[in-house]
Order: C-alpha cells, then structure tokens, then sequence
C-alpha cells in the first residue's frame, strides 16, 4: 500500500512547494490518506456511479483515487488554475517509458452545462482502466501514447452550474466596465480570433473575451500543448449537444491540409458508434454542417500542427438538450467510446505501425553497422 501511495505523494509533494493553492487538495489527500491506512483498495471508487453526473468536488475526490489506485498507469497534474483559483487537473496514462511517447489529447467541460461531458471523460478512463491488462490494443496504446484527460476544464462554471443556473455555459471571469460574467472559453483560442460565430458583447453567450487567451482555463491548455505540440497526434474535445462529430475548421474561410483523411476517420467513428445503439451522428466540418465559428480549441489545436482534431457533440439531438436524463449516460458513453476508440486505433496504426517500427529497426541496425564500421576503422 504504501508503494501505491509513494508516486501520487511525490506529485503532490511537488503540487504543494510549487503552488501554495494546492494546499487545500493535498490537506485533503493526506486526510484521505490517513483514513485509508491500511485499506486503500477500499476507496469508494469500487462504488463510484458513471451513469450519474457528479459535482466538481466529487469529481476531483474521483481523480485523485484513480492516480491512488492505478500508480503504475496514472499520473495526476495540475494544468493550472481557472479565474476563481481552483486548480485544474488532468490525468496522464500511459506506461512509463524510455522512449518519447506521442499523446492524445482529452477535454471535457469546457462549457458548464454540457454535463455529459464530464461524464464521457470519466467514463474513457475507466474503460482504459479496466481494459489496459487484458485487451492487448489498449495496452499497446499505453506503452506507446499517454493520455492526457482534462475531466472539467471549466470548474467555476461547471460549478456555477450546479448551485445557480443550470444552464450556464461560459466562465465565471469578469473585466472592468463589463455588464455580464464569463467568456466562452470556446471562442477564446487564437484561431482567427472574433471573426466570425462569435460575439463582443460580453452578455452574449459566445462572448469571445476581450483578447484571445485571456482565459487563464485557456491559457492553461494553450500552454501544455504548445509546448507539446509535436508530441500531441490527436486532440478530442468533448461537448454536448447534437451528434456531431466537427472537424477543423469553424470558419468558412479554412480548410485543412488533411481534409480527407479526418473526414474519412470521422465517417467510420460516426459508423463505430452506430453499429452500438443506432444513434446517428454526422460528420463533417462546422462551417458546412452546423455554423461558422472562430476561436475553438479544435481549430487551433489543429493550427499547433496537430494533425486529428475533433469535437464530439454527445447526445442528444435536441429533445433534451442540455439536460440529458442520466437514464442516457450509458448507452452515451458507450457508443461515443467506440468512437473515439476506433480514432485512437487509426491515429496509433498510423505512428505505430509495423511499417514505423521496420523503419526504426532498419535505422538501429544500420547506426550501429555504422558504429561498428567506424570501431574497426578506429576512426572515432
Ligand atoms: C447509478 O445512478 C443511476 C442514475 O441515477 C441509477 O439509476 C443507478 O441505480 C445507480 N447505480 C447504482 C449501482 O447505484
Ligand atoms: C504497462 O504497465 C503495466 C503496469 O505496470 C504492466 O502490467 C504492463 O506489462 C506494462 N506494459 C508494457 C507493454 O510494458
Ligand atoms: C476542403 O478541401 C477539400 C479538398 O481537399 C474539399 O473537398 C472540401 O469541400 C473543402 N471544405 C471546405 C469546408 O472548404
Ligand atoms: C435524432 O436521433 C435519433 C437517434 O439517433 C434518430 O432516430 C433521429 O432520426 C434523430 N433526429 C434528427 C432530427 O436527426
Ligand atoms: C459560413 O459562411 C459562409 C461564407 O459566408 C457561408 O457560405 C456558409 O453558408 C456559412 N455556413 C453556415 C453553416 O452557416
Ligand atoms: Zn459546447
């Protein structure tokens, strides 16, 4: 036990010098901690409920268990800090490696209301969790890639939806001068920021904030994948509603250089997740297939470089909306996992196909040909 305790601690250990802030969560852990000696393997997660939503708190309880319980795959990190200060995390899983690892990119909550979407990322890492020792895919993915899954991005909305108004989408950042609270995160990227599909006027829903990356929830991703932006080979970013699965680009004006190929990947993970529930999901670019828009964390991952960028839209297709019965989370999670599961499979086979691996034996082989040519010679 104290073994399983030992890397999440050393995280923490670090969280706590670096980020005074953090303090509040590592008071927490350790009590958690210190309830569970000597039964860690107790923790509520064998009873955590996916078909329910979960508020922040619980959800942040969830995260830390889960780098708790799985320290061999999970690593918990702070990506940094939302406008009200609450830290955001994100789990990273994969195996420890040698080897430079490529990443896919997880997000969820972005906007408040979009609930399933937090649910949809707790389900995935479940599902990676439970599968990763006995389905040998999964475990190639996790030698291979890491994970990196932001649960809720948007905690003071997300937050603010569960105590004042369920339908609030945006942030909770407010500027001098302005009448209304919150920016819509997902009109905040430097993407050809505030062209088009998104508003000014800080009452709007889609207020785009008074510059791109204002949003410290912004900054905060912008930062990480910048500065992993040629390790990152795929970026989802999870909401809710209409059954869609977007690629780049929102504004009419943009076409990506891979057009093709994410429409054909997007087609069969639309296809992956019919074969489940029947559910239909469209595919295609939001500027031919819902509206034009600018400023998404989709179209600017896919500026950084990152070839496979996608939006899930979950259910439903409007007789819900927002408000998704949890009677629905299931089949939801279920059939968006085949998805996004048939996406992680084409991007790996593409970085990590037998053809890659040929080549970078042919390429050990030959340098140490090379080296050993160059000893005989003595020619160093
Ligand atoms: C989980 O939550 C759902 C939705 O509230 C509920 O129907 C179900 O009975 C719960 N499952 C368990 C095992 O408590
Ligand atoms: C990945 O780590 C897990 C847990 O330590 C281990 O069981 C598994 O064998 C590792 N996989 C590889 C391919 O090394
Ligand atoms: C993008 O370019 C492709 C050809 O590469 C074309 O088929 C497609 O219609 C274009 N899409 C948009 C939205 O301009
Ligand atoms: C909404 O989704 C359901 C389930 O996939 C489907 O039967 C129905 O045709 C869809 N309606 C529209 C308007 O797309
Ligand atoms: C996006 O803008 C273009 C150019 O103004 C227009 O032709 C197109 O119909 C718009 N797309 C949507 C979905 O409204
Ligand atoms: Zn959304």
């Amino acid at each position: 036990t104290a073994e399983d305790i030992q890397p999440v601690s050393w995280t923490l250990a670090i969280l706590t010098a670096t980020l005074p802030s953090f303090r509040t969560l590592i008071a927490d852990v350790h009590s958690l901690l210190k309830m569970q000696v000597p039964g860690i393997h107790t923790l509520s997660l064998d009873s955590y409920n996916y078909s329910t939503y979960h508020p922040a708190d619980q959800i942040t309880n969830w995260m830390v268990e889960v780098a708790l319980r799985h320290p061999d795959v999970v690593q918990l990190h702070l990506l940094g800090q939302t406008y009200e200060k609450k830290n955001i995390l994100y789990l990273k899983i994969g195996n420890r490696s040698e080897q430079p690892k490529k990443i896919i990119w997880m997000d969820c909550g972005i906007h408040a209301r979009e609930w399933i979407s937090p649910a949809f990322c707790q389900w995935f890492v479940k599902e990676i969790l439970q599968t990763y020792k006995s389905d040998a895919k999964v475990s190639r993915y996790l030698q291979d890639m890491d994970f990196y899954i932001v649960p809720v991005l948007n905690i003071d909305g997300y937050i603010y939806s569960w105590q004042t108004n369920r339908l609030w989408r945006k942030s909770r950042s407010i500027y001098p001068g302005n009448a209304c609270f919150g920016t819509d995160l997902n009109r905040n990227f430097d993407s050809a920021w505030c062209s088009v599909g998104a508003s000014r006027d800080p009452c709007s829903e889609t207020y785009c904030g008074p510059r791109a990356e204002s949003e410290s929830e912004v900054k905060a991703v912008a930062n990480l994948v910048r500065s992993r932006k040629a390790d990152i080979v795929c970026f989802f970013t999870i909401h809710s509603y209409g059954q869609l699965i977007l690629m780049p680009y929102g504004h009419p004006d943009k076409n990506a250089s891979n057009f093709k190929e994410l429409l054909d990947l997007g087609l069969r993970a639309a296809e992956a997740i019919k074969k489940k529930h029947g559910t239909t999901y469209r595919v295609g670019p939001p500027s031919s297939i819902l509206y034009n828009n600018s400023g998404s964390s989709r179209d600017w991952a896919r500026d950084m470089g990152i070839p496979f960028s996608y939006t899930l839209e979950l259910r439903d297709n409007g007789t819900h909306g927002f408000l998704l019965p949890e009677e629905q989370i299931e089949a939801t999670c279920q059939e968006a996992q085949a998805g996004v599961m048939l996406i992680v499979e084409s991007v790996h086979a593409k970085y990590f196909s037998g053809a890659t691996a040929l080549a970078s034996l042919w390429l050990t082989i030959t340098a140490s040909y090379v080296a050993g040519w160059a000893l005989t010679r003595g020619n160093l």
